[in-house]
């Protein structure tokens, strides 16, 4: 039977391509690996072949050797972008060195393509909006760890004949999401505020533009990464194409869940506007912006209240304190 190899399936991404895969594409054996670092194990469907395992440190053979793997959709990574400057040395080690694990693997294996999941991190404040012939111009290591993993896995398919695609999703969000990390996933944050009579926080004043992504409307494009020919060797945006202010989404979430007080934390350092073009997710995706974000948010407001009580993910040391945010001390 083909096999499909699913990093960080225990995730947002993973858990929900791995549902959609097993409901369409039911050629196809799934093989999860997950540390569990930033996804629950309740996340993954039970038809997976789930090994946990940290890829930045194992070898990879075990899950790729006599399994006939197709496609490799690697999700894995630790994705707080405000942290990455405070956790420099784990960023780099858990995102790039575990991706040039999986770069490994797919090269002897001989993978059909490589899925890879960058991040609009790798523009940095560029000149909004974004397209992917822009130069990137990371302002933060999470942004430069997703660079890098891209050059990288270009110069694979360069020298050794790997096939890839790289997509650059922004803001995805629904159920199955982290809403326990207080360093990631602004709407989760939010909704984790909510359930625990918190206000919702904000770093700044909150005129700062992002675009949110329901993970519904993104998982056919990320198929379509895999497998259609015209996305081979493909550098793509993907998700949802309606700007907000950060204030702006608070209101929608606000009235979602029946209200919610604001706290202006200090400014971080990050993107005003972060904005990415969408041509390319249409025209080679099919991408289509289906769902709004009060549909997607009431949906996953359902989902989040039923979710255990867990505990909140915060570090017990920064590799680095200077210049950390009072919020996070
Ligand atoms: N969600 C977004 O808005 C967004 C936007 C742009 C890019 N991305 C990228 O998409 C990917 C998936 O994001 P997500 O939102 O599903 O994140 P997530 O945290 O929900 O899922 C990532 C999963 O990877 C696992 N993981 C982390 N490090 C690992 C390691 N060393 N070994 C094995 N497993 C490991 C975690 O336990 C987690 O289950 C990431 O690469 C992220 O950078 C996400």
């Amino acid at each position: 039977m083909k096999s499909i190899v699913i990093t960080g399936v225990a995730g947002l991404l993973g858990s929900r391509m791995a549902e959609w895969i097993l409901q369409h594409q039911s050629a196809y054996h799934i093989i999860g690996i997950d540390n569990l670092s930033g996804g629950y194990k309740e996340n993954i469907p039970s038809a997976v072949e789930f090994h946990q395992a940290d890829i930045s440190t194992n070898n990879l053979d075990l899950f790729f050797e006599n399994k006939n793997v197709e496609y490799v959709f690697h999700f894995a990574a630790y994705a707080a972008e405000g942290l990455s400057p405070f956790i420099r040395k784990f960023n780099y080690t858990n995102n790039l060195v575990a991706t040039a694990n999986v770069v490994n693997a797919c090269i002897k294996y001989e993978v059909k393509r490589l899925v890879f999941t960058s991040s609009m991190a790798v523009y940095g404040i560029g000149n909004p909006p974004f397209f992917e012939t822009d130069t990137p111009n990371p302002i933060d290591p999470y942004g430069v760890a997703k660079y890098a993993c891209e050059m990288d896995i270009q110069i694979a398919g360069e020298q050794h004949g790997l096939d890839w695609c790289i997509l650059r999703p922004h803001n995805v969000y629904g159920n199955n999401q982290n809403i326990w990390d207080k360093y990631r996933n602004v709407l989760g944050i939010w909704m984790y505020n909510k359930i625990n009579n918190q206000p919702f926080t904000i770093f700044g004043d909150g005129s700062q533009k992002r675009e949110f992504s329901y993970i519904e409307d993104c998982l056919l494009p990320f198929w379509k990464a895999a497998v259609n020919e015209n996305t081979s060797k493909q550098i793509i945006n993907v998700g949802g194409t309606t700007a907000y202010t950060i204030i702006e989404a608070a209101t929608v979430l606000q009235e979602i869940v029946g209200g919610a007080e604001l706290l202006f934390l200090e400014q971080r350092h990050e993107v005003k506007h972060a904005l990415p073009a969408h041509e390319k997710s249409i025209d080679l995706l099919d991408y289509k912006d289906i769902t709004s974000l009060k549909d997607g948010l009431a949906t996953m407001w359902q989902w989040a209240q039923q979710q255990p009580q867990r505990k909140r993910m915060e570090w017990d040391a920064y590799e680095l304190e200077k210049g950390m945010y009072h919020s996070w001390k």
